[in-house]
């Protein structure tokens, strides 16, 4: 089997790792680099990971560097294809996620121009927290082209509100598709003309199997599944579904796929939405974001998708002198 390229995961905390954990199973990347400020920790990881090889089946090497905040170490990232952004702390019990804005947006700045300097091909996926914010400054912060910064939360949150979905119906998760925009907070916009099920071999409209009552409860609990999550953990947030989610997204862009999925993306007058990162659909590839993908949304998704807009880019003003 070909493999070919480098990807790099900032930051080895649990969505960190367990990022590198999957791409590196894909087993479609030459190497994976897995950087931390914590000194050995991700070369610790490296070895471990590198070590379960054998059991698993799989060739691409793990890198471990610990790295420093004024650079020291970046230059292992050095050509990688994509650069998945975890670093930053997650919220605790009883935070929200935009309470993380003033202690993230330093670290996320100083990666950013670490990765500008030593890997200025790449394309960025940001995952750290508050998302939509912390894409947009990572893209003020590398002065790469908006398409080449991106953040992940919609496949995450759609993922949720499927596995939601069917475990309400007792359906497989595969039987279900949902879809959410919008911002990876408050302002998620869930697109209910895209929501389906099939049953006994029939797709049908999420809305003629569940009243409106119910499905906003589901949609209630996606917005609160993050925080859901930390609550239970009590220390640290989620990981597993979030890092399927970066990690199928950097695979999108690294093997120049064309898939097509929700992303936090710059519009540029899409749905009437200008100058602003935003959960939208999007076409992934080598590029980066190749195009966003437009649907025909209901006034109310429309005007909903507007709002979240607004709300990101209310933020986004203070974001740049962060
Ligand atoms: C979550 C965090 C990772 O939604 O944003 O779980």
């Amino acid at each position: 089997m070909a493999r070919s390229g480098k990807a790099t995961v900032i930051g080895a905390g649990f969505y960190g790792s367990t990022t590198a954990q999957r791409l590196a199973e894909y087993d479609i990347f030459e190497e994976v680099v897995l950087t931390d400020i914590r000194d050995g920790w991700s070369e610790g990881l490296a070895l471990d990971l590198n070590s379960s090889r054998p059991i698993e089946g799989f060739e691409t090497r793990l890198v471990g560097k610990t790295t420093t905040a004024d650079g020291s170490g970046y230059e292992v990232i050095e050509d990688s294809e994509v650069v998945v952004v975890t670093a930053g702390v997650p919220r605790k019990p009883g935070m929200s996620r935009m309470d993380l804005l003033g202690i993230n947006a330093g670290i996320v700045r100083g990666v950013a121009e670490n990765i500008a300097r030593y890997a200025p091909q790449a394309v960025i996926i940001v995952v750290s927290n508050p998302l939509d914010e912390m894409t947009t400054l990572a893209q003020i912060a590398s002065g790469f082209p908006h398409h080449r910064v991106m953040g992940q939360a919609g496949v995450l949150d759609t993922a949720r509100f499927t596995y939601f979905v069917a475990d309400r119906l007792g359906l497989p998760v595969g039987a279900v598709k949902t879809l959410t925009l919008g911002s990876h907070g408050d302002t998620m916009v869930p697109i209910a003309s895209a929501c389906t099920v099939d049953i006994n071999g029939q797709t049908k409209l999420l809305a003629e199997v569940l009243p409106p009552e119910e499905i906003d409860a589901l949609v209630e609990r996606v917005r609160g599944a993050g925080a859901e999550v930390v609550a239970l953990l009590k220390t640290g947030s989620a990981y597993y579904a979030p890092s399927a989610a970066a990690a199928r997204m950097a695979q999108a862009v690294a093997t120049d796929s064309g898939a097509v999925m929700p992303a936090c993306a710059w519009l540029t007058g899409q749905y009437g939405i200008s100058e602003v990162y935003l959960g939208v659909e999007a076409q992934l590839g080598k590029a980066g974001v190749k195009r966003i993908v437009e649907r025909d949304l209901s006034a109310e998704e429309l005007a909903q998708l507007r709002l979240a807009g607004a709300a990101v880019k209310a933020k986004a003003a203070d974001v740049a002198s962060l």
